[in-house]
């Protein structure tokens, strides 16, 4: 299986934006994962449009943005306007989860879709050959730093199952409390790509972090 690595950029040194990005494309990250909160589908604000049109031209890795909000229809088209590779918005989210798939894919990006910790995966069931990735939450969304939740590696492995018994193309994405160590249990579950900030941004050694979550 092909791993990907994508660092979650909410775990940087913010004064230092620009050489954040590099430090984390030379280690070998593969994308750049971009937390949008607002402060109503979480409890957190984080950052939106107006700094990823900043940062965008700094970046030459794919950028997926994960949509923490509580209506990602709002959202859509300004982040595809400005040419990231993928997003993904929450089933618990209060908009119609087909329509912004449709949308997603109508502006030719990757589709994601995110679950709670204490959402079964069966709700992707209805969405799930529609979709490009789906992203597994492995702490409760809204805060990096947080610990791993073992509770959800039963929902990956379910959901490794029904994708291969499918034949179907679609990533497991896990986000949250994810290192060296935890990042062996999901592989195991069966996910392919791991988000990751506090591990990747706070290691002594990036590179060898980087390293370490697809090894
Ligand atoms: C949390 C975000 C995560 C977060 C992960 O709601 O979706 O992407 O940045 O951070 P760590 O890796 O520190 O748990
Ligand atoms: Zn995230």
């Amino acid at each position: 299986m092909d791993y990907i690595v994508s660092a979650s950029l909410l775990a940087c040194d913010f004064t230092k934006l620009g050489s954040e990005i590099k430090r984390a494309e030379n280690a070998g990250a593969d994308w750049l994962h971009y937390d949008v909160m607002d402060g109503m589908f979480v409890q957190n604000i984080s950052f939106g449009e107006p700094v990823l049109k900043s940062i965008l031209p700094a970046v030459n890795i794919p950028v997926d943005v994960h949509l923490m909000v509580a209506d990602p229809m709002l959202y859509i088209d300004n982040y595809a306007d400005m040419g990231v590779m993928g997003i993904t918005i929450h089933e618990e989210s209060s908009c119609g989860v087909q329509e912004a798939i449709d949308k997603i894919r109508s502006r030719g990006l990757k589709a994601g879709i995110s679950i709670k910790p204490s959402t079964p995966f069966e709700k992707l069931l209805p969405f799930i050959d529609k979709i490009d990735m789906v992203l597994v939450m492995t702490v409760e969304p809204g805060f990096g730093g947080q610990s791993f939740m073992h509770e959800v590696l039963d929902k990956i492995i379910q959901l490794r199952e029904y994708i291969d018994k499918n034949n179907l193309s679609v990533r497991i994405q896990v986000d949250g409390g994810i290192n060296d160590k935890t990042a062996e249990l999901v592989k195991k579950a069966g996910a392919d790509v791991f988000v990751s900030g506090s591990y990747i941004f706070g290691a002594d050694d990036i590179e060898k972090a980087v390293a370490s979550l697809k090894n």
